[in-house]
């Protein structure tokens, strides 16, 4: 059996820090369990165009492993052409870069590793929110280029105490980015969601539902965006939602790029309507070199706090990850059942209710 499994490379890096386990280097600590039982395993980055590893070998692997840092997009197109493909792995959360609607149509079961780097996203979001809001990137910009000014940072500095903060999203990353938030003080805690929590969850943080994603843009200075990328959140904020935002609301999507629409941001953030855009992930990753949201700041040169998609692959995350990817495959080559909070879609469709409301 081939399994053809696609990673980021770790260079030096990985070289140096055996942790990193999700690197074409370190193998998800999987390639000699899998050769041992004898499988082909094909383990690369190279993934995008016709004439990639992944293009090339996924026309015979039975399983594909990818990752959401470094995903190989498996779109329809290259699904028709996968005629043994049974199984895509996840390795991380957020199955997007697959499309779903065709691995339903193939029969194909996408599975993920839920819970694994929700810790790790939940304290990235918080982190990235104190970041816009004290206006942290310019303060530390400028000490680097051995300047001092506290008036040109502090003019754009509040505290998080007092805002109205409010998630879309509130599932496993949502919810623990509310729960963090409680000791803050701010004036309400908001959510917006589809899914209901469960009541105990409900009544355990001080937090209230919005009926509406338009109360939510109206109420908040602070938005964080934790629902997965699905045909209905795609380009969810572009610049009719941004109007319905407050002036200089701070926006922080650490949930998929392609949620929030570039231009619409990049406009937002330059004539002062967002205050600040923050979050790890981009709408094709890795992002080429001239991807506006890496120089976008707002009218004081500030607002920006973006890094590469690293905020779910801490080494404590990959260490789940990884022992969660070689479950899911233990449990495909053994005949056994999959934990159903890992299953997205089986046997034509969806087996969770995250991916969009459907009947
Ligand atoms: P989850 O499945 O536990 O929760 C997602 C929630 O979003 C569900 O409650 C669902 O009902 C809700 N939702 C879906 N569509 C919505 C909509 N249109 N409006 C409001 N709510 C909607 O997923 P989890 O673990 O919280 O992860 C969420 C997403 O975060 C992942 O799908 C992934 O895209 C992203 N993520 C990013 C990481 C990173 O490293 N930056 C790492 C892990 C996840």
């Amino acid at each position: 059996m081939k399994v053809l499994i696609i990673l980021y490379s770790g260079g030096q890096a990985a070289q140096e820090q055996p942790k990193l386990l999700g690197t074409t280097e370190n193998k998800l600590g999987i390639y000699d369990w899998l050769k041992g039982l004898g499988h082909d395993v094909v383990v690369t980055d190279d993934k995008e165009g016709p004439n990639s590893d992944f293009q090339k070998h996924i026309v015979d692997a039975e399983i594909l492993v990818t990752t959401p840092f470094h995903p190989g997009y498996l779109t329809a197109e290259i699904m028709d052409k996968a005629k043994n493909l049974k199984l895509c792995v996840t390795a991380g959360v957020g199955s997007d870069h697959i499309d779903l609607n065709a691995a339903n149509k193939h029969k194909i079961t996408v599975a993920e590793v839920s819970g694994s780097n929700v810790v790790s996203v939940a304290e990235q979001v918080i982190m990235t929110m104190l970041v816009l809001v004290r206006n942290f990137v310019p303060a530390h910009e400028q000490i680097v280029a051995h300047k001092w000014n506290v008036a040109q940072i502090a003019r754009d500095a509040y505290d998080l105490e007092g805002k109205v903060v409010g998630t879309i999203g509130c599932g496993r990353i949502g919810y623990r980015v509310l729960q963090r938030l409680e000791p803050f003080n701010c004036k309400e805690l908001l959510w917006f969601d589809y899914t209901d929590l469960p009541a105990d969850a409900a009544k355990a943080i001080n937090a209230t539902r919005v009926a509406t994603l338009d109360e939510l843009f109206a109420r908040c200075d602070v938005i964080t965006v934790n629902c997965p990328l699905h045909e209905s959140t795609r380009g969810l904020i572009n610049a009719d939602a941004i109007k319905k935002m407050k002036k200089g609301v701070w926006l922080i999507n650490t949930a998929r790029g392609a949620i929030c629409d570039r231009m619409a941001i990049v406009d937002a953030l330059e004539s002062g309507h967002i205050a600040g855009y923050g979050g790890d992930v981009w709408d094709v990753q890795p992002a080429p070199a001239d991807h506006p949201w890496r120089n976008m700041r707002g009218p004081n040169g500030n607002g920006n706090a973006m890094t590469a998609h690293y905020s779910g692959t801490t080494l404590d995350a990959q260490a789940r990850y990884a022992k969660g990817t070689e479950e899911i495959i233990d449990n495909y080559l053994n005949g056994k059942p999959q934990n159903p909070a890992n299953v997205i879609v089986a046997d034509g469709k969806y087996a969770t209710h995250a991916y969009g409301q459907r009947k």
